[in-house]
């Protein structure tokens, strides 16, 4: 079986891209590789996990270019030279321009921590506790040049309590995002995601495929 090679893009901690190695190492049928992790950060932690994985790794600093597509430029030209097949955006805190976007266009896919289409760009858990919703959750979509605004692959919900805090929301929705996030990059590499009308369709989905709903409460 040849699998996907991946690159998951993260500028931080890195738990998505963490669940993301488990789970293409875990199942030997795993439709997909993490062939590469990619940073802008120096610093950013999950580079120590990736490398303990064994995975590649570059760094890749933003702030050593003159300009957004001077380093997108810099991005593509790294996963072209890795032959990467498709692209996990996993806590990557920089806008992308269409320059990149076009170019993986149907093959770059984001972790959002909302249900989408509520709750896009930042903070989206202090606003959900602010707007008093009752259910919350994390959303894997194509990355377009809007932001947050692609084709929605995936969604899990979970509840949200009256005790709550922007902490103990967000471990909740972490932990949906683990579960999700590897669920979308499976049925990607599956070739199993059709986009019509601007919509997603699972081939051969039962109804609980893309969906999870609260996989832990309290
Ligand atoms: C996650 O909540 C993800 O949804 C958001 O940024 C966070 C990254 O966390 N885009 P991690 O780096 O994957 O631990």
């Amino acid at each position: 079986m040849t699998r996907a090679r991946v690159a998951v893009l993260i500028s931080g901690r890195g738990s998505n891209m963490a669940a993301l190695i488990e789970a293409a190492r875990a199942d030997k049928k795993f439709p997909a590789e993490i062939a590469l992790v990619v940073s802008n950060r120096t610093d950013a932690a999950g580079l120590a996990t990736a490398r303990a994985a064994g995975i590649a790794t570059a760094v890749i600093d933003h702030e050593k270019f003159p300009g957004r597509e001077a380093f997108e430029q810099a991005v593509h030209a790294r996963l072209e030279a890795e032959r990467i097949a498709l692209v996990c955006l996993a806590g990557f805190m920089r806008k992308l321009t269409p320059w990149l976007v076009q170019r993986w266009d149907g093959r770059m896919i984001n972790i959002h921590p909302s249900l989408l289409p509520a709750f896009k760009g930042l903070d989206t858990h202090a606003r959900a506790l602010q707007a008093g919703v009752r259910i919350h959750g994390a959303s894997v979509h194509f990355v377009t040049a809007d932001l947050d605004a692609g084709p929605i692959i995936a969604q899990a919900a979970v509840p949200v309590l009256d005790r709550d805090t922007e902490d103990t929301l967000a471990a909740r929705v972490l932990a949906a995002e683990h579960e999700i996030y590897p669920l979308a990059l499976k049925l990607l590499a599956e070739g199993r995601v059709r986009l019509v009308d601007g919509r997603c369709v699972v081939d051969g989905a039962i109804a609980a495929d893309g969906l999870l709903i609260a996989p832990q409460a309290g």
